[in-house]
């Protein structure tokens, strides 16, 4: 029987959560979709962000991914008509790439019929492009601690409450990963580390039993937040503003210059509270209050 159209979707990520750094990640439902069907050669559309830069043949992410599992499974792709309805902005710390990856390797599996373990998708993934802390979430989906050993990904996923909800709020500005991560030092104090590893292990539990007041205490970092908010504008100033307008914790998302706003309510008033802040420090910004994504 014909798999085709194929239609998948896959959502955005937050990576961090503040001191889980490059091991913490959040599915929030923010969603790309790819819609694939046979064609004669192949054709990629794209529509929606990045749709003016992403390339349209085999260097496009989505279709690497594709050919990598296809070459996995030692099958090959038959022609194909890809349809990109991108959703999840570019460069802006929501986990784009890792999306387009987990799409492509998830898209080729339905072409080709084939079911892998979602560990062996990760391997994959994290092989493409390696951040496990947004590929293991646009997998696995909810919160989802990641590690890797000689023997692959280790993941744990934990469940969210239903009804929690996300601020996300992009400045306009340029911020890559690369760039992001070359302003991390190579050695830390260790008194910072052992900061870290305490407050990754309680914002786990916060955010699993929705304990905005415990967050509030526990969502901040030593190990990138310091290096890495000087790239945002008015950071400082910005997360004052969001926790006067009821925000528990806020912190940067993946590498940024999006920011994550956790609260239990006034999600709206946040949001405008932190795009005026931006705007004041004349920055346009855009914001998004996405539930979180368990299933
Ligand atoms: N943990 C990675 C980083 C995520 O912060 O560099 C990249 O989105």
């Amino acid at each position: 029987m014909s798999p085709f159209p194929v239609h998948i979707r896959v959502p955005a990520t937050t990576a961090n959560l503040g001191p889980g750094f490059d091991v913490l990640g959040m599915a929030l439902g923010l969603w790309n979709e790819i819609h694939v069907e046979r064609a004669a050669n192949l054709r990629i559309g794209i529509e929606g962000e990045g749709a003016a830069l992403l390339p349209r043949d085999e260097r496009n992410l989505v279709y690497r991914a594709m050919l990598r599992l296809a070459q996995h499974a030692k099958r090959s792709l038959p022609p194909l008509h890809l349809r990109l309805y991108n959703r999840i902005p570019l460069q802006a710390g929501l986990g784009s790439s890792s999306a387009a990856i987990v799409g492509g390797l998830t898209a080729a599996a339905h072409v080709l019929g084939i079911t892998l373990p979602p560990e062996e998708m990760l391997r994959l993934a994290v092989e493409i492009e390696g951040h496990p802390d947004n590929v293991a979430p646009a997998l696995y989906k909810g919160l989802v601690a990641v590690t890797l050993d000689e023997e692959g990904p280790l993941v744990i996923r934990f469940p969210l409450p239903d009804d929690m909800r996300v601020v996300i709020v992009l400045p306009d500005v340029r911020v890559s990963t690369e760039r992001a991560r070359a302003l991390l030092p190579s050695h830390v104090p260790h008194g910072d580390a052992v900061f870290n590893v305490a407050r990754a292990v309680f914002v786990v539990h916060a955010l699993s039993r929705g304990d905005y007041p415990l967050l509030s205490r526990v969502m901040v970092d030593r190990l990138h937040v310091p290096y890495r908010k000087g790239l945002i504008p008015s950071f400082d100033r910005v997360v004052r503003e969001a926790r006067k307008a009821g925000a528990a914790a806020v912190t940067i998302s993946g590498s940024g210059p999006a920011l994550a706003a956790f609260a239990p309510a006034q999600h709206q008033h946040i949001a405008e509270a932190m795009v005026r802040a931006f705007q004041e420090a004349g920055v346009t910004a855009r914001s998004w209050i996405l539930p979180v994504v368990s299933e």
